[in-house]
């Protein structure tokens, strides 16, 4: 009977209450991003305003709620994320009223951040085969990549050479690899934010070996029998030689 009376009247006291309560993030009425380097603090505030009693406010990092202390959260509330990490950046931090989800604001994090580059750096190809270099990378704002050997830009004329770029990888192909590709190859970033250029290098090193010689199943066996021979020959012989002291010292105590 309460809980009609509720139905009935909620949405029309929540209509009211939308039409006045607004959000302000970082003193921004609408939802924006954020640029920050890396080593900064994110500093998110909001705030209710034009709220008539106590509004409670949530935070979600994501897709995730993000707890915040009960001291914080009525009227305006203030996460602070630091450190900033790669990770956090493209994340959207969003601020909701706690009784009415679709009073919200967020910012995105543009976290600016020298070139990251890992990967495997030793790779052993035999002669013939194809080879693979795959140099990882993280970067905001995306940087320009290059492939050095022994210091030269890598030119991909030689029809045995590729390079493939994707979001966080950079990786170098050879085909039919031969003696001479093997080196030192050097995954090169160059990015440039706000007129500053930073370049970053990782060394990737190619040892190419030799055609491993293949011994067919038969030869495998037959070198194993023919080693077993070899240690029961090995024996007999031995045999003797160890029955003939013996044998002399025996015939030596009979003489
Ligand atoms: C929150 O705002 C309302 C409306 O201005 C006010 O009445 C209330 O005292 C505030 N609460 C706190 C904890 O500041
Ligand atoms: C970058 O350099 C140009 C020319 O030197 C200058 O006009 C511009 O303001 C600089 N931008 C930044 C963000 O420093």
């Amino acid at each position: 009977m309460n809980l009609c009376l509720c139905l009935a009247l909620g949405p029309l006291l929540v209509l009211h209450h939308v039409a006045a309560v607004h959000l302000e993030l970082n003193t921004k009425n609408v939802s924006h991003v954020m640029k920050l380097n890396i080593s900064e603090m994110a500093s998110l505030r909001c705030e209710v305003l034009d709220n008539t009693r106590n509004e409670e406010l949530i935070w979600y990092r994501g897709i995730r709620q993000v707890d915040v202390s009960k001291k914080n959260n009525v009227n305006s509330s203030q996460v602070c994320i630091f450190p900033l990490s790669t990770e956090d950046n493209g994340v959207s931090f969003t601020c909701l009223l706690k009784r009415d989800n679709t009073v919200k604001l967020s910012v995105m994090l543009d976290i600016r951040f020298p070139p990251i580059l890992e990967g495997e750096s030793s790779v052993t190809v035999e002669v013939g085969k194809s080879a693979q270099l795959t140099c990882i990378v993280k970067a905001n704002p995306q940087a320009e990549m290059v492939w050095k050997k022994n210091g030269v830009v890598v030119t991909m004329e030689k029809s045995r050479y590729r390079q493939y770029l994707d979001s966080d990888k950079f990786q170098l192909n050879i085909d039919k690899v031969v003696e001479t590709d093997g080196g030192i190859y050097t995954c090169v970033a160059v990015a440039t934010d706000d007129n500053t250029t930073t370049t970053e290098t990782k060394m990737f090193e190619l040892l190419v070996e030799g055609k491993k010689e293949v011994l067919p199943v038969e030869a495998i066996a037959a070198a194993v029998v023919v080693g077993a021979l070899v240690i029961l020959f090995g024996l007999f012989a031995r045999r003797e030689t160890f029955f003939k002291p013996c044998m002399k010292k025996r015939d030596d105590t009979s003489l």
